[in-house]
């Protein structure tokens, strides 16, 4: 079914008319914008990640539009996709970045960023990412716990720096996400300050000579589609937030929800940012707040799709197997979280078929779809995988000794490689045959 992820127009580069942003069928062949994805396959090879820029603008505007009813900043949440190129093309829409460790820091430096567009999250920050954070005067580094804040106001004061902070609270609250693992704001999960805590915490911050108590904060999960884990989370911060005002805290002008805004894999809804927009801007009113959102997911995962080649198919125990180029090494979402992913064939086929696709990696686990009804694909064809943007290339692995994937920006008509394919020599690059021998 040709379906248009993004549905928006685009000039063409070349000026004969309006392209269609995101991916969508013409004459059979699935493109990216007004690129043909087989034969960009062709040029740069497989496995290789797509993704379409136009897309990556739509869903940030229409974040912008949705939180513009409060004042706001959108820090993009760099693990979700952290490609140079994405990354600087959301700063040029204005974007923040949120990080959660010295090498994001060094991917937004990199891009671009300066350190009032960053917040630092993560539940365990080294002393190294504490004062390079400090170094870049980050516009906050969000604290959770309290040998974290100890630790961050004792690096501030050797630099001689007063750290701006935000208290990560652990909400509490229910969340349904597809999987466990991407829960995080539940009772006796490692992230965050426990709730109970906050507040005695904080007032432990008001002691610290070397911070300032300007945030709160908090992230629910992941791929939530629905309002009630927002809402309740930030009644919750913003009920500490009194307390914390009462006990001396004068500094707190941020409050930060966190990410986790779904999109559509499969049949699922889509979070609707514009009523999320509207319920948190009321609640935000008059406070004289500044609202920060981390979306990671929302911005990049329906913009990329992961191309890659049928190498054989092949039936076993009355199965048909399609195996492909990629594996679970390249995208290792359906393996780890039973995700799904749509997968189609870029050149439309005759006929459909049941299978598992699987890719060679030595493990039973190594799959993108089980029993899965697809086209009847043969060697050589290429697949789509789709909603690969979030979560993808930057999961991936060399396991089995197989090179990452190459990345492709895609821009209406112009497509450009952002991350070269790996060869063989970046499979061993900083390893030796024979080890530097010291003695301690
Ligand atoms: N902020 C914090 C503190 C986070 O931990 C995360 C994600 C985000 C923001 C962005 O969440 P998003 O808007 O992208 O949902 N690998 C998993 C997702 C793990 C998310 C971890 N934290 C997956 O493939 O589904």
């Amino acid at each position: 079914m040709p379906r248009v992820r993004c549905g928006i127009a685009v000039r063409g580069a070349l000026g004969e008319g309006i392209l269609t942003a995101g991916f969508h069928r013409v004459a059979g062949t699935l493109h990216c914008d007004g690129v043909p994805l087989d034969a960009l396959a062709a040029q740069v090879g497989t496995p290789s990640y797509v993704y379409s820029a136009p897309c990556i603008r739509e869903q940030y505007t229409l974040l912008a539009q949705a939180f513009a009813g409060t004042p706001h900043r959108l820090h993009y949440s760099v693990k979700a996709n952290s490609n140079l190129a994405i990354l600087a093309l959301l700063q040029q829409m204005g974007a923040g970045v949120d990080i959660v460790s010295g090498g994001e820091l060094f991917r937004a430096l990199r891009a671009g960023y300066t350190g009032s567009g960053i917040v630092f999250s993560g539940v365990g920050k080294t002393e190294v990412e504490i004062e390079e954070a400090l170094a870049a005067d980050v516009l906050l580094i969000n604290i959770e716990s309290e040998e974290e804040l100890r630790l961050v106001n004792d690096v501030a004061g050797r630099m001689q720096r007063r750290a701006r902070i935000a208290l990560r609270v652990n909400p509490e609250v229910t969340v349904d996400t597809p999987h466990p693992y991407t829960r995080t704001g539940e009772k006796g999960m490692k992230f965050g300050i426990p709730h109970d805590e906050a507040v005695r915490v904080a007032s432990v911050a008001l002691g610290l000579k070397n911070l300032a108590l300007a945030g709160l904060d908090m992230h629910v999960g992941s791929q939530i589609s629905l309002f009630g884990p927002y809402e309740m989370g930030l009644q919750r911060l913003l009920a500490l937030l009194e307390q914390m005002r009462a006990a001396g805290a004068t500094e707190i002008r941020y409050v930060d929800i966190g990410g986790g805004l779904a999109v559509t894999y499969d049949t699922e809804r889509p979070i609707d940012v514009a009523q999320l927009g509207s319920k948190v801007s009321a609640m935000l009113s008059g406070s004289g707040l500044q609202l920060i959102v981390e979306p990671g997911r929302f911005i990049v995962g329906n913009a990329g799709v992961l191309l890659t080649r049928v190498l054989y198919r092949k039936r076993s125990g009355g199965k048909e197997y399609v195996i492909t180029d990629a594996g679970m090494n390249d995208l290792l979402r359906p393996s780890h979280y039973n995700a799904y992913h749509r997968i189609e064939p870029v050149k439309a086929v005759e006929g459909r078929i049941v299978a598992d696709v699987v890719g060679p990696v030595c493990e039973s686990g190594d799959f993108f779809a089980l029993n899965r009804e697809i086209g009847d694909v043969s060697a050589g064809d290429i697949l789509a995988v789709h909603s690969a943007g979030a979560y993808g290339f930057v999961m991936a692995s060399q396991y089995n000794s197989r090179p990452k994937a190459a990345e492709v920006m895609v821009d209406g008509e112009r497509y450009g490689v952002v991350t070269d394919r790996e060869g063989y020599d970046d499979l061993v690059k900083g390893e030796r045959v024979e080890p530097r021998w010291t003695s301690l």
